[in-house]
């Protein structure tokens, strides 16, 4: 009798955890199809964001300081800013951001953090770390580590409006059995687990089952956006870890991520920020490939501006129809990837087979990863993110003019949204 009661405990037990597998796979399948459908809007933002980028900076620079615009500009910028930053976001929840991960150490990443956080945490939260002491490496962006980390923090500050405890814990773990753990989205192997607990608000169900939609928000329309846990979610699947929450209203809060570590050790390398120069400028002639008549006319008049001579078209077919008449005298070809007819990826094969020394710059909105290992490989000499500012591209090209091919980096742009 005992032994029948028992069976069917476990049963009941196993039918319980394929219950919830199954939540978290169709969970998975949502967040997949939220995600195709975000980077397809983020990029068509970046176009739009980057004719503004263009048309403000282009007028800062003819409107005098004390002119009551300069103010009203400056205004404007901060907003475009505020547009390319969230969907800088959205594009990391689809997946679709380039990374540049490396060796990185989770416990300085968390340290590093906590001291940026010191001056916005008020008084009555107080932070505790209890970081084991080895932890084992992983191959992260240390950018988006922190991003995943202020999101965190910034809605555990948020649930604890009258103080509380925030604790970070790391570990070292190997996972053997991803599904024996209720875990389904954990691969197997080592991975360093990293807690990040509250004892705010907490969350009732229907919060829990929303947490990671993008635009889910409980917040007020001033307050949250809704994007801290949808981008959050997206860096850390793209990194190959995983992350769950478990919360109980009004006691307690942890989300758990697992990130998959690198057992040989390596240095962690500090990411090296560069700052580029002032407007360099020229006199050669560029072919300017957009199918944005606003980009068109807001980089034409901008690289003219720098001394530039500019040639702007529509498409790839009338880049390679003018490309082959003044081939002697266009020294350099800015290359949108996205446009209707033929796009910039055959039009750049097409370019190097009339002359296998062009020089072509790719700028495009769309991010997909490992787009620009493919570019470069396919001949172009730079890439160049939309939205970028004047001063990038006029760095970019005389890179490209000079040596031939970009040297410089992205120009990392570290995002911090501290508090709300
Ligand atoms: N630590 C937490 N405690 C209680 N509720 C939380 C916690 N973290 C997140 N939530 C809930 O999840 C929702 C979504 O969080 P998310 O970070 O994605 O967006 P947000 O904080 O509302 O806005 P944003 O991060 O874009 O400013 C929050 O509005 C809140 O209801
Ligand atoms: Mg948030």
């Amino acid at each position: 009798m005992i032994g029948a009661i028992r069976d069917i405990t476990k049963r009941k037990r196993m039918e319980q955890k394929q219950e919830k597998l199954q939540v978290q796979l169709l969970q998975a399948q949502k967040m997949e199809a939220v995600g195709v459908l975000t980077s397809g809007v983020a990029h068509n933002f970046n176009n739009i964001l980057q004719t503004m980028v263009g048309t403000i900076e282009l007028m800062r620079r003819s409107v005098p300081h004390e002119h009551p615009n300069a103010d009203r500009l400056r205004t404007l910028a901060n907003s475009v800013d505020r547009g390319a930053h969230l969907v800088r976001q959205l594009l990391q929840f689809s997946r679709k951001a380039e990374t540049h991960k490396e060796w990185t150490n989770m416990n300085r990443e968390i340290a590093h953090v906590v001291a940026l956080l010191e001056h916005v945490i008020p008084r009555m939260i107080s932070v505790e770390l209890r970081l084991a002491e080895e932890i084992w490496t992983v191959n992260a962006d240390r950018i988006q580590v922190e991003q995943v980390l202020l999101n965190l923090a910034n809605n555990a500050v948020d649930a604890m409006p009258d103080g509380g405890r925030l604790i970070f814990t790391t570990q070292n773990v190997v996972v053997d059995d991803p599904h024996a753990l209720g875990l389904a989205g954990v691969n197997l192997g080592p991975h360093v687990l990293l807690t990040v607990t509250d004892t705010g608000c907490g969350m009732d169900e229907e919060t829990l089952r929303h947490l990671f939609d993008p635009f889910f928000t409980t917040k007020g329309n001033d307050k949250g956006t809704g994007l801290g846990l949808a981008t959050a979610y997206g860096i850390i699947t793209d990194h190959g870890g995983d992350v769950a929450c478990f919360s109980e209203p009004g006691l307690v809060t942890t989300f758990q991520i697992h990130w998959p570590a690198v057992l040989d050790r390596g240095e962690t390398r500090d990411v090296q920020e560069q700052v580029a120069p002032d407007y360099p400028h020229g006199d050669e002639t560029i072919l300017v490939v957009d199918d944005e008549p606003g980009i068109r006319e807001v980089t034409g008049e901008a690289l003219e501006s720098l001394g530039y001579t500019v040639i702007a078209v529509k498409n790839g077919e009338e880049a390679l129809i003018d490309y082959e008449k003044k081939k002697e005298a266009i020294r350099l070809v800015i290359l949108d990837l996205g446009m209707p007819g033929m796009g910039g990826r055959p039009c750049l094969l097409e370019l190097r087979r009339i002359d296998p020394e062009v020089k072509v710059l790719v700028s495009s909105g769309y991010h997909g990863a490992g787009l620009v290992d493919d570019i470069l490989k396919n001949g172009a000499a730079g890439f160049i993110h939309k939205p970028y500012q004047l001063r990038d591209l006029a760095v970019r090209i005389r890179d490209v003019l000079d040596h031939g091919r970009q040297e410089n980096g992205e120009v990392k742009q570290r995002i911090l949204r501290l508090g709300s």
